[in-house]
């Protein structure tokens, strides 16, 4: 049971968080690269393991936010396809960190109603990984709030790459004609078919890159790196980040709202104009 210290310092948290942002504004679907882990560490003398498990922290209070915020979907980059190049410690401690997260606080994220799903490939970890995700995904099936991707022994291009088999296969099997294929086509073949592309790409730790991560979706993402360390990535900074968001001017390639030479009706076919572009494209909001 809250305490009414507690009840109140939520309560100002979320009058804190509607005097900052617009929430009419929000993105749908806001995507993160969690890095510095290492560097925090190192900054403290630390082992990379625990600038790992700060991580957790801070994962878990951004989750807390995207749920108060009413966000629609949270990608975060836990563990790339490059990462099994680490020293087999760093990566067994990570696997243990994702198990622990998960068992720690599945029961809360499905009281907030957090469906739980996992972008990768998932064949590839140990059995114990495999079994405690896929509980965790199957648990969380009937949410219906913030839909958490959990991109684990993710690559974007394995991604493209899978979604490219598996439009060739039913190209072959006669089910799709090659002239039906288009950009839709791929969308809903990606690991993140059904889901608006991220309105919001952040990553931590100061580096200029997209490193593999959601290659396709993140065509028309607005990008907000920070120098802060992901253990140091907190609710203030979040908030700070869509705030930053809400000030750009999202065009999709077209033009401003209300220039005068912005094309009302459907370009010639390649170029797409305005209204096809709302028919499916995720809206500037
Ligand atoms: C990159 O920092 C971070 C990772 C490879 C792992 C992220 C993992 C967590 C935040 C732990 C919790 C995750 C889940 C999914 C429960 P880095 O180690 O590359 O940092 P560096 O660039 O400073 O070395």
């Amino acid at each position: 049971m809250k305490s009414s210290g507690q009840a109140f310092q939520q309560e100002h948290d979320m009058l804190e968080i509607l005097a900052i942002i617009d929430r009419e504004k929000l993105p749908r679907h806001i995507a993160i690269i969690m890095d510095g882990n290492g560097r925090w560490a190192r900054q403290r003398g630390l082992s990379r393991s625990l600038g790992h498990r700060a991580g957790m922290d801070s994962l878990h209070a951004i989750v807390d936010t995207c749920c108060e915020l009413g966000i629609e979907a949270l990608t975060v980059y836990g563990f790339s396809t490059e990462n099994w190049k680490r020293p087999q410690g760093e990566t067994d401690y990570l696997m243990g960190l994702i198990i622990e997260y998960l068992k720690k606080h599945l029961l809360e994220l499905c009281n907030k109603g957090v469906q739980v799903r996992t972008i990768g490939i998932m064949k590839e970890f140990p059995r114990t990984v495999q079994n405690v995700l896929s509980n965790s995904v199957e648990r969380s099936s009937g949410n219906k709030g913030l839909i958490l991707n959990l991109a684990l022994n993710y690559g974007g291009r394995t991604e493209i790459t899978d979604a490219v088999r598996s439009i060739a296969r039913a190209v072959k099997e006669g089910s799709l004609q090659i002239g039906e294929v288009d950009a839709r086509t791929v969308s809903d073949h990606l690991y993140t078919a059904g889901q608006p592309d991220p309105d919001l790409l952040i990553r931590t730790g100061g580096d200029f890159r997209i490193s593999n991560f959601l290659l396709w979706q993140c065509a028309y993402s607005e990008i907000w790196i920070t120098g802060l360390m992901w253990p140091d990535f907190r609710r203030q900074h979040l908030l700070g980040a869509l705030a930053d968001y809400q000030k750009r001017e999202r065009r999709f390639g077209g033009l401003r709202e209300n220039a005068e030479s912005a094309p009302a009706t459907p370009g010639p076919a390649g170029r797409p104009g305005s209204a096809w572009r709302r028919s499916w494209w995720p809206t500037a909001r």
